[in-house]
Formats: structure tokens, C-alpha cells, sequence
């Protein structure tokens, strides 16, 4: 793709937004008032937007190398803060996908310099479900499962910061766990059993 391409676009893009609504732009300044928090992978083929027909102003959205949320990760728990304790949304969703560059590079014995200790979350993850993941033989299938594994584990990383326990206390706030499908350009809810998750950690994790 050319950058003066991306300008020309651009222009197209107002020309376009304006013949809707000549006020588009004049409601865009106004603010935000997102209901969801999209957590989601950095792959320029995973469009966040798109994929769920979002309009600007809908969706707050966080990228990064195999959608994942860590600890010490300062953007992604200022977006949380910002997001849950500030835009009040509604839904947080982590959304990850099938073949997923990140979580296949987690799966193989190589030294990738300073990706190491950023994949070295999704070889926790390998550990954590080893038992479910070694009884699965064929690699692809293996693949997938723990592309979703990663997904509910991020998610579990999201209900351990401060802001989303006070949040599903005050009932406010849901959080989803979820894989696009590319091959078919499928969303699929993971249905991931929170309450259950939530059980089993919450004695080590509760903060409120
Ligand atoms: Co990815």
C-alpha cells in the first residue's frame, strides 16, 4: 500500500462520512462513549473494528503480539484504568485468532531476542493446560486450542486488576472471551465459564 495512496483514501473516507451525516465529524469532537474495550492482537489481517461493524466512537481498543494482558505491561493496564474506571464500558473483550504468528512462534523451541520474554506469557499458558493440551495429537488441532486457552487466560489476567473486580461487584461490567476465525471470517464466543474460573482463582487473586 503507497502512503499517498493512504491520503487519497483518507479523503474518500471524509467525502464518504460527511454524505451520511454532514455532522460526523462535529459529534466525533463532542467525545466518547464506548461500551466495549476490545483487548486484541497487533495481526493486520484481525481488523478490530471491521470484523464487528463498530462506527468510530464505539469501540476502545487495545493491540499488541497475541492479545495479551501482563502484569507489568503499563499500557495495557492504563487502558484498563481508563476504560473501566473512566469510559465506564461495559464489556471487555479479549479477542484472539486462529493462526496467530505469536502463539505459533510460542510453540517452538527458537530464540526470537527481545519477542523471548513477551512470548515467555504464552509458554506459561502451555504450562498451565499441559495436561489438556498433551493429550491432543494432531499439531494444528493443538494449535487452535491453545490459541483459546491464551484467550481465557488473558481474560483471567484482566479479572485480576483492581478496577474490573470493583466493576463485576458493582455489576457494571462483563468480561468475554473470544477467536476469530479468518479462514471464514467468523467471531466465535468462547462461552468461557467465568464463575467457574473465578471460584477456583479468587482465593489468590481477590484484591476488593
Ligand atoms: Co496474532
Amino acid at each position: 500500500m503507497k502512503i499517498e495512496q493512504i491520503f487519497a483514501n483518507n479523503q474518500e473516507w471524509i467525502r464518504t462520512k460527511l454524505n451520511d451525516d454532514k455532522d460526523f465529524f462535529r459529534k466525533l469532537v463532542m467525545g466518547q462513549t464506548p461500551e466495549v474495550l476490545y483487548i486484541g492482537c497487533s495481526d493486520s489481517r484481525v481488523t478490530a473494528e471491521e470484523l464487528m461493524g463498530a462506527r468510530p466512537g464505539e469501540v476502545f481498543v487495545y493491540r499488541n503480539i497475541a492479545n495479551m494482558v501482563n502484569n507489568t505491561d503499563l499500557s495495557a493496564m492504563s487502558v484498563i484504568n481508563y476504560a473501566v474506571s473512566h469510559l465506564k464500558v461495559k464489556h471487555i473483550v479479549v479477542c484472539g485468532h486462529y493462526h496467530c504468528g505469536g502463539v505459533r512462534a510460542a510453540m517452538q523451541a527458537a530464540d526470537l531476542g527481545i519477542l523471548n520474554p513477551w512470548l515467555r506469557s504464552i509458554r506459561d499458558v502451555y504450562r498451565l493446560h499441559k495436561h489438556e493440551l498433551d493429550k491432543i495429537s494432531d499439531e494444528e488441532e493443538k494449535y487452535k486450542r491453545l490459541i483459546e486457552l491464551n484467550v481465557q487466560e488473558q481474560c483471567v489476567n484482566v479479572i485480576k486488576t483492581a478496577d474490573v473486580q470493583k466493576a463485576i461487584k458493582q455489576n457494571s461490567l462483563a468480561v468475554h472471551g473470544w477467536v476469530f476465525d479468518m479462514s471464514n471470517g467468523t467471531l466465535k464466543d468462547l462461552k468461557i465459564d467465568f464463575d467457574r474460573i473465578l471460584e477456583e482463582i479468587m482465593e489468590i487473586y481477590r484484591l476488593i
